[in-house]
């Protein structure tokens, strides 16, 4: 007689199933811990007001012909425009003369394309095949901008910024930069003096975040415009929360939005396509969005789970099979009554072991007609 060995496929089927669920949650735990790392920088600039760091109208002096700046200056009195080439278009003309005519005692540097490629030849040659390889123009016009900065200081505009007074008091910050609604900050006018650690570090990360996003628009904005430097500063931040480095923010009302303000809005920005309407579509229709991204990821996961569910009953069936193993009457009487001499096993879905059956069956009952005994 062969003995019953209790094999490990006993497990019972809800037990299987248990274990089978605990695993499938924490895969999920591990898939969507790992998401959220990933984006977690950007999920927390969703709730960055920036009021820590805002320079508040009360810093700054009033806008009145009067009145001279005191504070040291700590930003180089330089201002950084590119265009193509040195024709600046008409619609910017006016823009651009209005900061010209309110610092005759600023240098003025207009950065065309081929002067920007040279400088980063020069100066920063282990990034010109970045800055070559760019496939949209306008991500070495936000590129260059950063390494200027970081290289000479200075005040950075873009052509359609015009000035509404002198920028002096926002010289007395080591580096600022213009909040943006509702997020983040914008790259189209920014300050800082030579090598800032905020501007050094935007350089240095311009080359891992040089990857294409399908749609031109997230490409440009990821990898090198508005939303690259605002992840990178959220980043800088958070590894300098009370240090004198931190970059200070322009909030739009000391912005564009009272007659004492800075700057002055001309034309917008001419290179947003097709894409870029359809994500300021859905910035506008986020709550929808976000509501059927839930919706959709439940119904994902769901179906994940029954997918996942069905192939653990299929396995558990593999690992312990229950073979209904029919015996037919002994017709040789030369043979042990106790024995069967021949064994019919039906498989029963699925395949079977049969050198496990044989050691784990037992014969039991009656000799003509028996039955293999085996755990069900
Ligand atoms: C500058 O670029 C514009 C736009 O491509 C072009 O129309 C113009 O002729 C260029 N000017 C010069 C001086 O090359």
């Amino acid at each position: 007689m062969k003995s019953r060995v209790p094999s490990s496929a006993t497990l019972s089927p809800a037990a299987s199933m248990r274990r089978g669920l605990l695993f499938f949650i924490l895969v999920n735990a591990l898939i969507i811990t790992t998401l959220v790392r990933n984006v977690f920088t950007l999920l927390t600039l969703l709730v960055e007001d920036a009021s820590a760091d805002a320079i508040h109208l009360a810093d700054l002096p009033s806008h009145d012909a009067s009145w001279i700046e005191t504070r040291p200056q700590l930003i180089p009195k330089i201002i950084h425009q590119t265009y193509r080439n040195e024709s600046i278009p008409a619609h910017w003309k006016e823009a651009h003369r209005s900061c010209v005519d309110w610092h005759p005692d600023y240098e003025y540097i207009l950065w065309t394309d081929d002067r920007a490629r040279a400088f980063i030849a020069k100066e920063y040659p282990w990034f010109l095949d970045t800055f070559d390889g760019y496939p949209y123009p306008i991500q070495r016009a936000d590129s260059i901008r950063y390494f200027i900065l970081a290289h000479y200081g200075g005040t950075y505009l873009d052509l359609d910024d015009g000035c509404n007074r002198r920028l002096d008091p926002l010289l007395a910050y080591p580096a600022w930069v213009r909040r943006t609604v509702p997020t983040g900050i914008s790259n189209d006018a920014m300050g800082a003096i030579p090598h800032h650690p905020f501007f050094l570090r935007a350089i240095e990360s311009l080359q891992s975040y040089d990857k294409s996003w399908v749609l031109p628009y997230i490409t440009v904005m990821y990898s090198t415009g508005p939303l690259f430097l605002s992840v990178i500063w959220k980043e800088y931040m958070r590894s300098r929360p009370n240090s004198a480095a931190r970059v200070r923010v322009l909030m739009p009302t000391e912005y564009n939005k009272s007659p004492w303000c800075f700057f002055t809005r001309h034309r917008g920005n001419s290179w947003h396509g097709k894409d870029a309407q359809l994500i300021f579509w859905m910035g506008k229709h986020w709550v929808l969005l976000t509501v059927l991204g839930f919706t959709l990821a439940g119904i994902v996961g769901y179906c994940l789970w029954r997918v996942y569910a069905k192939l653990l009953h299929v396995g558990a069936q593999y690992r312990s099979p229950t073979p209904p193993a029919v015996c037919l009457p002994n017709l040789s009487p030369s043979s042990s009554p106790q024995r069967c001499p021949l064994r019919i096993i039906i498989p029963f879905r699925g395949r079977m072991d049969s050198k496990k059956l044989d050691e784990e069956n037992v014969i039991i009952g009656d000799p003509f007609f028996q039955v293999l005994d085996r755990k069900y």
